[in-house]
């Protein structure tokens, strides 16, 4: 008899980016130079302080680490929010490091009660996924571009609803969120009592104006929680090291929940989050690096009528290109330009564009995209 598996396992579709994978070994095969703007996966350098702190953290005994975290990464965690957000968190009650955010976004759905996980379609597919998992029902919230990618939170029935996700500035579209729509979502949530997680991955990567907002903002956090991560800002998606601060009781919650898991933060990689964290200069130098290549590519996409139809936040580009959507993907694949259709979003009509690859890469995929007009 063969191994059965559990039947959420079993029946997930092929996650779309497999079949990218797929052509660009065809493609490599073939001899064809590729430039990846398909997973939204950091290749940025980690900063050398960054490195070093970590290798000075690596002492002879290991032991195992504890699920709370080392205070002094909650202090420098709490005491960015403070200089970023404008923020109060008490270090001890209202944070806790997680291991990169995506285990602690996937496992958030076990922790609380409520049958239904209510998440925004097109959206990063872990909140999904890890709904499935534990034997929730999911609630797609429609994101249009009419109502700047925010979800409409009043025609949603909330009972059952367990735990609300937005993701802003959003993968993929870009967009921000303004404080009067987390101070309505965090009132609904009061109201119904689900837990309103407010996934902050991109928070750092902004191209125009002012700094996104935190949800952190808001006047009554409670029923909150913020998922951020160094991933992204620090570009240490290796690391593994994120964090999630809000609504005391839902701290708590995870420091009971978490020892069960396993996933608690490596000892070394806080001291090195420690360092991260407590530096702005190299978040500052990564935009720079995220700009250039925005500026190496969108002229020649809007010249060629595909409209930024997102927001100027986030490493992605969200383009809309209409019903030649999945044509274009095609055919600036085959010349080795890869992005990813909107159609593996649940989004047709939009290309994600994810500005991953050197500048110089962007620079030339950018004359790659003009030759094939
Ligand atoms: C929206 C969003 N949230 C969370 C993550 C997870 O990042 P990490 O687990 O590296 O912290 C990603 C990564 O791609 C993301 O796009």
């Amino acid at each position: 008899m063969s191994v059965r598996l559990s039947p959420v396992l079993a029946g997930l579709g092929t996650y779309p980016f497999v079949r990218l994978e797929q052509a660009r070994a065809r493609l490599r095969a073939a001899g064809v130079d590729i430039i990846d703007f398909g997973m939204g996966e950091p290749r940025e350098e980690t900063p050398a302080f960054i490195r070093e702190a970590l290798a000075a953290a690596i002492t002879p005994l290991a032991p195992y680490p504890s699920a709370v975290g080392l205070p002094e990464l909650r202090g420098a965690i709490a005491g960015w929010a403070s200089r970023r957000f404008g923020v109060d968190l008490d270090p001890d009650t209202e944070v806790i490091p997680t291991l990169g955010s995506k285990e602690a976004v996937f496992a958030l759905a076990n922790v609380f009660a409520g049958d239904v996980v209510a998440v925004p379609t097109p959206s990063y597919p872990v909140y999904d996924r890890g709904a499935l998992f534990a034997g929730k029902a999911v609630l797609e919230l429609p994101l249009k571009e009419s109502n700047g990618w925010l979800p409409d939170l009043d025609t949603v029935d909330w009972s059952g609803v367990g735990v609300l996700w937005l993701n802003y500035p959003n993968n993929p579209t870009g967009a921000r969120a303004p404080l009067e729509f987390y101070e309505h979502a965090a009132a609904l949530a009061r109201e119904h009592g689900f837990v309103l997680a407010s996934d902050e991955a991109y928070s750092e990567l902004y191209f125009e104006g002012d700094p996104p907002i935190s949800a952190l903002q808001i006047a009554d956090r409670s029923h909150l929680a913020v998922f951020n991560t160094l991933s992204k800002r620090s570009s240490m998606p290796g690391y593994r090291s994120g964090f999630v601060a809000g609504d005391p009781d839902i701290v708590a919650a995870l420091k009971k929940y978490r020892p069960n898991v396993g996933v608690a933060p490596l000892e070394f990689v806080q001291r090195a989050a420690i360092a991260a964290w407590t530096d702005e200069a190299h978040v500052e130098a990564v935009r720079e690096r995220y700009r250039a290549k925005r500026e190496a590519l969108l002229p020649t996409l809007e010249a060629l009528g595909l409209r930024n139809a997102g927001g100027d936040a986030t490493f992605f580009l969200w383009l809309d290109a209409g019903p030649d959507a999945e044509a274009l993907a095609a055919r600036w694949l085959e010349a080795g330009v890869v992005v990813a259709p909107g159609s593996f979003f649940g989004a047709p009509g939009y290309l994600r564009v994810a500005l991953v690859p050197p500048p110089e890469a962007c620079a030339r995929a950018a004359e790659i995209i003009r030759g094939l007009g």
